[in-house]
């Protein structure tokens, strides 16, 4: 495996790359990696020809008040797991160099962005799409793999792609958990045992709620507030969104439609923000 720093070396490797036919698999992420990230490294490995991961950790996608000084970091860790996984080029820029001079240039997505994690972080995707874009031009990809656990930063970089004729095919990977159920995150490390407590409440809300479109109730606010009800135990446990939504547009649904719904949740355990989904 090859670590690159230089953006300009990283896309002519990429250009070179695509010229002699190969096919590039990408998998973007902010490092620390986790069981998540490799299963997207697992989801690509086998169908590409050459294999790119990128660390970055974005401070355009970050708000003002936000963990990016805290965002943890391991790069001699990530540089092992990603070597033993089969990661051919770890792309691993720096800030001064991804964001040069009086960088001026975004990508705006307009319609998806707005609510749910966009209108508790302003900014926030407009950064995820700007750095997106930007790597898709640097590491070329013909595939990327993407975690469902961030299920609005998929389908808003899904239209991106479509929107902007990026020649990228996406492939989701399910979210992974620990074995108490909770999504794998880079920021369950900022999780004491105290939190974690309360931030299992998450996933036993959404195993509540699978229960219920199971037994038939398919009226959003019903589950939604029984999800509530299950989260107001956690004393740490403040929501910022539940909503169940058309798994394509993100529009609100008031009756769940087996196979087109997700339920996706955005809750702070004390000053800690996780989410989390479920499609439905
Ligand atoms: O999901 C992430 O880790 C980030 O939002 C991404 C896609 C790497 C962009 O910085």
């Amino acid at each position: 495996m090859q670590v690159i720093h230089s953006i300009d070396e990283m896309q002519k490797i990429s250009l070179g790359l695509r010229r002699e036919g190969q096919k590039i698999g990408f998998v973007p992420t902010m490092g620390f990696l986790h069981q998540g990230h490799l299963s997207l490294v697992d989801s690509l490995i086998n169908q590409v020809d050459v294999l790119i991961l990128s660390i970055f950790i974005n401070p355009t996608q970050f708000g003002r008040g936000e963990d990016l000084d805290k965002y943890p970091r391991n790069l001699d860790g990530d540089i092992k797991l990603s070597e033993e996984r089969g990661v051919d080029f770890l792309f691993v820029p720096q800030s001064e160099d991804v964001f040069e001079g009086q960088f001026s240039t975004y990508t705006v997505e307009q319609e998806l962005t707005n609510r749910l994690c966009g209108s508790s972080r302003p900014g926030h995707f407009q950064g995820v799409t700007t750095i997106c874009t930007k790597l898709f031009n640097i590491c070329q990809p013909n595939i990327i793999a993407l975690g469902q656990k961030d299920f609005q930063q998929v389908v808003v970089l899904k239209k991106v792609i479509k929107d902007l004729n990026f020649p990228i095919e996406v492939i989701v990977s399910e979210t992974m958990r620990e074995k108490d159920g909770l999504a794998m995150s880079s920021r369950n490390s900022y999780l004491s045992p105290i939190h974690r407590e309360d931030a299992l409440l998450i996933y036993k809300s959404i195993q509540k709620a699978v229960k219920l479109v199971k037994e038939g109730i398919f009226k959003s606010e019903k589950i939604k507030d029984k999800i509530l009800t299950i989260l107001k135990q956690g004393e740490l446990i403040r929501v910022d969104y539940i909503e169940i939504l058309d798994r394509e547009n993100l529009e609100s649904i008031s009756n769940i439609i087996p196979n087109h719904s997700v339920l996706v949740l955005a809750v702070w355990v004390e000053k800690i923000r996780l989410i989390d989904n479920h499609l439905l």
